[in-house]
């Protein structure tokens, strides 16, 4: 969702600000601003767009200072217009916002005599702690007060006229850390945007709220209490924020995946074996229960295949806004597992919250290991995927697909399902991986001929069966998440119940099927694509080609691969088709429309 920053520093801050939003910019792109406070007065910069907007804006009209908070906005209330970008000022105050203020309209109302500017739900909360200032509290008690009449979720900044050393941060629901420098302090979404200043990071727990000022913070908790936290080294990440002479930050991590699976793969086997991960014991465990959103419930749905089949436990998957509300029954001896790669989507993390007293386990696997999700289960495990900046998810789904893989072989073999033997077997196929991906990553030519005629179609669908059916969602989501085409996945034996009558010449059907145990049957769905003048795209391996490769609109040969990680391969041909698909459209890959890389709200 929304990024923010904020700098009490000792040269002018404004470069530094916009220099901070520019890695922030993957929570939202919709408008952007900044405020200063200069001898002793408030000031303000906005622009609707992308931040190159406000860059632009700030050479024409410099904003001088060396003390401000800055916001990258992703729309929630109120469209993105100039005025409904953030900093929200009202009068002495100024403050930005990541997150819903749910009672805002109750608070408007009581805040009727003031004169607000915009529709958002923040500007309020900047008009409340003026109140309290009108009332006679100190900038730190009106902030500290307007905090207490605040409902639903936010991470948020505040910055005062007459105080060049002061802002006030808070952290409820939304995450929030806070940057230590040499007489200089920072205030940042997340330590990403506070790489280049500093790796000294506090993170705010739930209901943190924090006095900065360039000596250093004060920290209080939910009831006012003074509180210490810890202040720990986290790695620069400045060094992974470049697109390393690719065109986009996605076209970077789709060529990264076989240095970041092999990452994940010597972290969690060695020596034919899964290393145990501490505390992660399926021995008793009688179902296994995955909850996500986006990219990363697909993920969790080819899961479902290997914990099945392989370790024999019964496996639910489910979509976080949806198993939240349901309020299913949680087995006492269930495993319940949530993927994340931000570890802050708020779906996901509330449904964390309705299980974490019923699931015998509760276990995150993310990407980011200091995150709300990882902080509140009883077991982290790390993907190990590295900074992922595109919006479209693409290196963190293999790394995800590869962290589970491990968890359900050694699910089997606690389980005795599998021996010792077999485990080595399925390790090995994983180990193969990397080398295989970048035999598919040498395929992007051929990909790339194929989509330009792709990216005239006006609908695409998808088609796989097993693990491979949960991939052509997967598939069909990362296509219309970047290039707007209407893209389906279905498993390929629903074909007939629905989706068949949208099939003439001009919907494309991209077959995956490497040569398993269904491959038979999957042709016979491609052959009834076929006879009704479908367009199908076979992506299979040299077996599956020889075998079916005729008469297709065009077929991808694939290296041969075991069938039950070939997911993971098959990965990296729909991350192509998608990126190649959107460069044919002149889409924006890495910064998709509506879109933004962690949603922090309902
Ligand atoms: C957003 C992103 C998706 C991502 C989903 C879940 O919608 O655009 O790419 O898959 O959130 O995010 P998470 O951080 O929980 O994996």
């Amino acid at each position: 969702m929304c990024g923010i920053v904020g700098v009490l520093g000792n040269h002018e801050v404004a470069p530094t600000l916009v220099e901070a939003l520019k890695r922030l910019e993957y929570r939202g792109y919709d408008s952007a601003g900044i405020a200063t406070v200069q001898d002793g007065k408030l000031d303000r910069r906005r622009a609707v767009g992308k931040l190159v907007n406000l860059s632009d804006a700030l050479v024409h009209d410099p904003l001088p200072g060396k003390s401000g908070i800055g916001h990258t906005r992703w729309a929630t209330h109120g469209q993105p217009t100039v005025s409904n970008a953030h900093p929200h000022t009202a009068g002495r105050v100024a403050v930005v916002h990541n997150g819903i203020i749910e009672n805002y309209r109750e608070l408007r109302d009581r805040l009727r005599h003031r004169e607000f500017t915009s529709q958002t739900d923040t500007e309020t909360v900047a008009q409340l702690c003026e109140e309290f200032m009108d009332q006679g509290l100190s900038p730190r008690d009106a902030a500290a007060e307007t905090l207490n009449h605040l409902e639903g979720a936010y991470a948020l900044a505040f910055l005062f006229d007459g105080e060049e050393d002061l802002i006030v941060a808070a952290r409820k629901g939304s995450p929030l850390a806070i940057g230590h420098g040499e007489g200089e302090m920072f205030v940042g979404s997340d330590a990403i945007a506070l790489g280049p200043l500093t790796d000294r990071i506090t993170y705010l727990e739930e209901g943190d709220y924090a006095f900065v000022t360039r000596q250093g913070v004060e920290i209080r908790d939910a009831e006012g209490r003074l509180a210490n936290r810890e202040t720990r080294s986290i790695p620069m990440q400045a060094a992974s924020l470049d697109k390393g002479g690719h065109k986009h930050f996605m076209a970077k991590e789709i060529f990264e995946q076989p240095v970041v699976l092999s990452d994940c793969l010597s972290q969690y086997s060695d020596d034919g074996q899964v290393t145990l991960l501490e505390g992660l014991d399926f021995t008793e465990t009688d179902r296994v229960s995955m909850v996500a959103c986006g990219t990363a419930h697909y993920a969790c749905a080819v899961a479902k295949y290997w914990f099945e089949q392989l370790a024999g436990l019964p496996c639910d998957v489910d979509i976080a806004s949806e198993f939240r509300y349901r309020e299913g029954p949680v087995s006492p001896a269930s495993t319940a597992i949530f993927v994340s790669q931000s570890g802050e989507t708020a779906d996901t993390l509330a449904a964390l919250r309705y299980v974490q007293e019923k699931a015998a386990n509760v276990v995150a696997v993310v990407n980011v290991p200091e995150s709300s999700i990882a902080r509140e289960s009883d077991v982290i495990v790390p993907i190990l995927a590295g900074v992922e900046v595109g919006v479209a998810s693409t290196k963190a789904f293999m790394n995800q697909l590869g962290t589970l893989a491990h968890l359900a072989i050694m699910a089997a073999r606690q389980r005795g399902r599998i021996d010792a033997e077999r485990e080595r077997e399925l390790l090995n196929v994983l180990r193969g991986l990397p080398g295989l991906i970048n035999l598919a990553l040498a395929q992007e030519e051929a990909i790339m001929r194929r989509t330009a005629k792709l990216a005239e179609a006006r609908s695409v669908l998808f088609l796989g069966r097993g693990a491979m059916f949960p991939l052509a969602m997967e598939g069909a989501l990362k296509l219309k998440e970047i290039s707007y085409i209407h893209a389906e996945g279905y498993a390929s034996g629903e074909l007939k119940h629905g989706p068949i009558a949208l099939i003439d010449k001009s919907v494309p059907v991209i077959v995956m099927a490497p040569k398993d145990a269904l491959f038979d049957k999957t042709i016979s769905n491609m052959q009834e694509v076929m006879a009704r003048d479908g367009k199908v795209w076979l992506i299979t391996d040299a077996d599956g080609a020889a075998e079916a490769g005729d008469g297709t609109w065009d077929t991808l040969v694939m290296p041969r691969i075991d069938p039950v990680f070939a997911p993971l391969l098959y990965a990296v041909p729909a991350q192509l088709i998608a990126y190649h698909t959107a460069l044919h459209k002149g889409t924006d890959v890495d910064q998709p429309r509506n879109l933004a890389k962690s949603v922090t709200v309902e």
